[in-house]
């Protein structure tokens, strides 16, 4: 890949995201299936970088993981953003060029804007202008426009947090300076945290202004609660909605439709309302899927039909023109081309041929308590209703299920399986029942 001459990202990401009340470190919450670092990574690795190093805290090996093979920065102890630099420029001591600054709380960054913060002589310093800009520092311009000071909403005065123009956070520092100014950052706050907002400041005091680079607000800025993961959300879903419709794919109500950031689509499909897909799912041309499906990990063949009421579980395959019906699972199996299995159902650990027919009520009873078990029903095979596969089964090819049976057994081609109690009939039983009962119930009202 082509890099870009002399740059290096830092990412910061050890922070505690105390405000998410989550045991799970912030940049791994998901947004459309994905954690949301998995994002500010994809847009930085867009940007050709020499280097990128992601700051995290020593027990966050998921995120460590996340961001492979990319540098992980251990940063000790979490004593603000200003600090967290300064694992990552252990990395960046011989490094000539210029550093951006990301936080990785902001998963979608106008990557335009950060493109002229890099191609900018001095330090770079991203802003934002919003109606409200709660939560955020507040930009303080000089006559000039250049950056004067930023201060934190905590610290404002009621005329500060009037402000629009508030700190996206991201800052593109000349490499040669980057060092000295970040060391020079003290933690004289009310926070007792070494804020990297003060960067601009430590900037000015060597004569140097920060310019001001505005980004456009679709972006979002900064996760801090799971209320703003939920508006990121809204937004990346919007997104990959607008994509699917482009390519082909026909949505009834586009708002109710969920889908992952991987999903992947043919053309001349529709979606009816309230349909859940989520990771690694693949729909290809002219598939239908009926209203309140949930799909994970599925691969939906051509002119398959899905739902309504359908849960498609991860590794399963249904095939060309296969039919799954209301209130059918099917989990870790493979319905192949044609095959039908229209009524509640579930379907696991299972083949099951071209053609073949699965009644309604048909369980495959595939767990024993310990172990999964495997069950191979061939082509065209009739399963009647209400039958139940005790797996490990086999069913031969063209083979009949007699309705209401308990398969134990394998079956051999087009054999007929008939696993149920034989019916006895009794002429006058009902008659006679009916008698004694009538006249039990008779004495129990005289007592
Ligand atoms: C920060 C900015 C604020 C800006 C906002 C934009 C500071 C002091 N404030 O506030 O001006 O408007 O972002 O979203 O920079 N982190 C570490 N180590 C730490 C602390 C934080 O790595 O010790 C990381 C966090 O994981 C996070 C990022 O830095 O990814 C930002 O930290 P956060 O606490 O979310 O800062 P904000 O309060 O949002
Ligand atoms: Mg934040």
């Amino acid at each position: 890949m082509k890099k870009t001459s002399n740059l290096a990202i830092i990412i910061l990401a050890a922070g505690k995201g105390t405000r998410m009340k989550s045991n799970l470190p912030k940049v791994m919450h998901q947004i459309v299936g994905r954690p949301m670092i998995g994002w500010l990574i994809e847009s930085c690795e867009s940007l050709n970088p020499d280097k990128i190093i992601v700051v995290t805290a020593p027990d966050m090996d998921d995120v460590a993981a996340e961001i492979l093979p990319h540098q992980i920065a251990i940063q000790k102890n979490q004593l603000g953003t200003g600090d967290a630099v300064k694992p990552a420029l252990e990395y960046l001591k011989d490094f000539k060029g210029r550093v951006l600054i990301l936080l990785g709380d902001e998963p979608f960054i106008d990557l335009e804007v950060t493109k002229d913060m890099i191609n900018y002589d001095g330090i770079a310093a991203m802003a934002v202008s919003l109606d409200n800009p709660y939560g955020l520092g507040r930009m303080i311009l000089d006559k000039e426009g250049f950056l004067d000071y930023i201060i934190e909403e905590k610290d404002c005065t009621d005329k500060q947090r009037d402000i629009k123009l508030g700190n996206a956070g991201n800052y593109c520092v000349p490499a040669d300076k980057i060092h000295q100014w970040v060391n020079q950052i003290q933690n004289d706050n009310a926070q007792k945290e070494y804020y990297l907002t003060d960067l601009p400041k430590m900037a000015l005091k060597d004569k140097v202004k920060t310019k001001i680079f505005e980004a456009k607000t679709k972006y979002g800025w900064g996760i801090n609660t799971r209320a703003q993961l939920a508006t990121h959300e809204k937004h990346a879903q919007n997104i990959l909605r607008q994509k699917a419709m482009a390519q082909g794919v026909t949505m009834i109500d586009p708002d109710t439709v969920t889908l992952s950031w991987d999903t992947e689509f043919g053309q001349d499909i529709i979606i009816e309302p309230h349909v859940f897909i989520g990771p690694w799912t693949s729909i290809e041309d002219n598939v239908t899927i009926h209203s309140f499906c949930h799909l994970e990990g599925a691969i939906i063949e051509e002119g398959a039909e899905i739902g309504p009421y359908a849960r498609i579980r991860p590794k399963s395959v249904i095939g060309q023109g296969a039919s799954i019906g209301n209130f059918i699972e099917v989990n870790r199996s493979t319905i192949k081309a044609g095959a039908k299995a229209k009524h509640v159902s579930y379907l696991g650990d299972a083949t099951i041929g071209e053609g073949s027919n699965i009644g309604a009520g048909t369980i495959i009873a595939n767990y024993d308590g310990f172990f999964k078990h495997q069950t191979d029903i061939g082509k065209n095979v009739f399963v009647g209703s209400n039958s139940t596969i005790i797996s490990p089964v086999k069913i031969g090819d063209g083979a009949i299920v007699a309705a209401g049976s308990n398969i134990t057994k394998d079956i051999t081609e087009n054999a007929m399986a008939i696993g149920r109690s034989r019916q006895e009939n009794h002429q006058g039983w009902a008659t006679q029942y009916r008698y004694v009962k009538k006249e039990q119930k008779k004495r129990e009202d005289e007592d």
